[in-house]
């Protein structure tokens, strides 16, 4: 039975004052799960004061993003010798908006997959289509181009795949689980063609307007092995009940 992770993805949200407030309103509302691997990933300026506060809980930290050299002349990155020093064991690779807005490509997020894996930390890669790709029948293109190349090479242990259709991201428009079961298997088939029987042990996150209210449904689909969320994750009680969706 694979143990379902669902992570929060508060993007460019929170000082280090509302992140120890929601941290500490979080941490006694999900104390006693333990059937779901929960994961924080907030703005890099909050992760040593998260860092501190989830030591010794049941919520792992994640970093939103890294840079594959291990130190240097690169201004303004952070390198994955930081993100553990503050106690990440997560980081996410490929979110859409990383690609959008700052040009990241499938063979970038190839550098930063294999960097972070060498280091020790398991990866979030985030992969999903956008309207116009959907509607002219491309999804299963796109998902196949962004497994290939920001997969290469990458071994399947520490690797968690979030597929995000991008239409779906911050809209308030959830794929239906039935859309999102389809995506996902067809995700399953490429992990498999890498990985062979070891692809139905990797956890497949639906990303895009999850909520209380369509967590459940979405979990209920076989192939949905837990949620990346956004917008539903920056207030405690939110985020605690898509945890605890069961
Ligand atoms: P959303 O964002 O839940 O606000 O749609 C999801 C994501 O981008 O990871």
């Amino acid at each position: 039975m694979i143990t379902p992770c669902i992570a929060a993805n508060w993007k460019m949200y929170k000082t280090t004052a509302q992140t120890a407030e929601f941290i500490s309103e979080f941490l006694p509302s999900v104390k006693s799960v333990t059937d779901v691997e929960i994961i924080i990933a907030p703005p890099f300026t909050s992760l040593a004061k998260a860092g501190e506060m989830l030591k010794g809980s049941n919520v792992k930290l994640s970093a939103q993003d890294l840079y594959f050299e291990k130190e240097g002349a690169y201004t303004g990155e952070i390198s994955l010798n930081m993100l553990i020093d503050v106690g990440c064991s997560y980081v996410i690779v490929g979110h859409s908006e990383r690609r959008q807005y700052f040009n990241e490509s499938d063979e970038f997020c190839n550098k930063k997959v294999k960097a972070a894996m060498a280091a020790g930390l398991s990866v979030m890669y985030c992969i999903g289509e956008t309207r116009p790709e959907r509607n002219s029948g491309k999804t299963f293109d796109i998902i196949k181009r962004e497994i290939e190349g920001g997969l290469k090479d990458v071994a399947p242990e520490k690797l968690v795949i979030a597929y995000e259709p991008i239409w779906a991201i911050g809209t308030g428009v959830t794929a239906t689980p039935q859309q999102a079961q389809e995506a996902h298997v067809y995700v399953r088939e490429q992990l498999k063609a890498l990985y062979g029987d070891k692809a139905n042990e990797i956890r497949i996150q639906y990303g895009g307007s999850v909520k209380p209210e369509n967590i459940a449904e979405l979990m209920s689909q076989p192939d949905v092995n837990g949620a990346l969320v956004g917008g539903a994750s920056l207030k405690a009680d939110s985020f605690a009940k898509i945890v605890k969706f069961r």
